[in-house]
């Protein structure tokens, strides 16, 4: 029997490329989109990097068609590829708004669209949400869009014993926060207001991932697993 083989979005970076380091150390076949330079992602020589934006359906269909050739199916599809444009209404222009959308929303719907073909049975589907508090309207409607779909695929895709889940971050330090200008200082000092008293580690949802796409998870499908260090505990049900 071969390896499993998972494709990752937004893999070149944070934590999708924390997961492609995971599952590539426990045997999985990988392979990681991004939509920077391919060549820097430091990631091990077998794990193949394509250049592909999420928003764009060509784009898409070419990542697809490399995965079939190189792998032939997939058993995990992580949906990683995102965006962070926080901030009060304000703030927010009609680019921000639709990349936010595009990328976050569109851009998982129809990669996993593109993607079922390829979809083993029992494959898992994850999708990167957000604990989503105090981070701005427009990125929690972004990301609370998500769910609801997660929901709805589990329920579509279940007949092919597909299962369809959610990973919700807390506050995880990668690149991303870099991006947009926030300093290694400025994140550590977030540790106080986090109750298990440190930001966490692309690692962090890398295990959370690994374990969405394992036999043990064989029975979950619909959810949403939070991995925030305890953020948020008051507002879940
Ligand atoms: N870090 C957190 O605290 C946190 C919290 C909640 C949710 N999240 C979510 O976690 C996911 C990963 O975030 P991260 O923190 O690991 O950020 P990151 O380090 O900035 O990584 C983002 C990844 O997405 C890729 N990407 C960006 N735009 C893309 C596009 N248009 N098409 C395809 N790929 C694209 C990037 O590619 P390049 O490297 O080539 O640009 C990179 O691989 C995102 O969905 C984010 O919203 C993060």
């Amino acid at each position: 029997m071969s390896a499993p083989a998972a494709l990752i979005t937004g893999g070149t970076s944070g934590i999708g490329k924390a997961t492609a380091e995971l599952l590539h150390s426990r045997g999985y076949r990988v392979m990681v989109t991004g939509v920077g330079n391919a060549a820097n992602a430091g990631l091990p020589e077998d794990v193949m990097v394509v250049r592909a934006d999420a928003r764009s359906l060509p784009d898409l269909d070419h990542t697809m068609d490399l995965a079939r050739r190189r792998f032939g199916s997939l058993d995990l599809l992580f949906l990683n590829a995102g965006i962070s444009r926080p901030g009060p209404i304000e703030s927010i222009d009609e680019d921000a708004f639709d990349a936010l959308f595009d990328i976050n929303v569109k851009g998982g719907f129809f990669t996993l669209q593109k993607a079922l073909p390829l979809l083993n049975e029992g494959a898992s589907v994850v999708f990167t949400v957000g604990a989503g508090e105090g981070i701005g309207a427009a990125m929690t409607a972004a990301k609370g869009a998500l769910l609801p779909l997660v929901r709805s695929l589990a329920l579509e895709l279940a007949p092919r014993r597909i299962r369809v889940n959610a990973v919700s971050p807390g506050m995880i330090n990668t690149p991303a926060y870099s991006k947009m200008g926030i300093s290694q200082e400025m994140i550590d000092s977030w540790a106080g207001d986090i109750p298990l008293g440190r930001v966490g580690a692309p690692a962090d949802i890398a295990e959370a991932v690994a374990f969405l796409a394992s036999d043990a998870a064989g029975y979950i499908t619909g959810d949403n697993l939070t991995v925030s260090g305890g953020i948020g505990v008051h507002s879940r049900p």
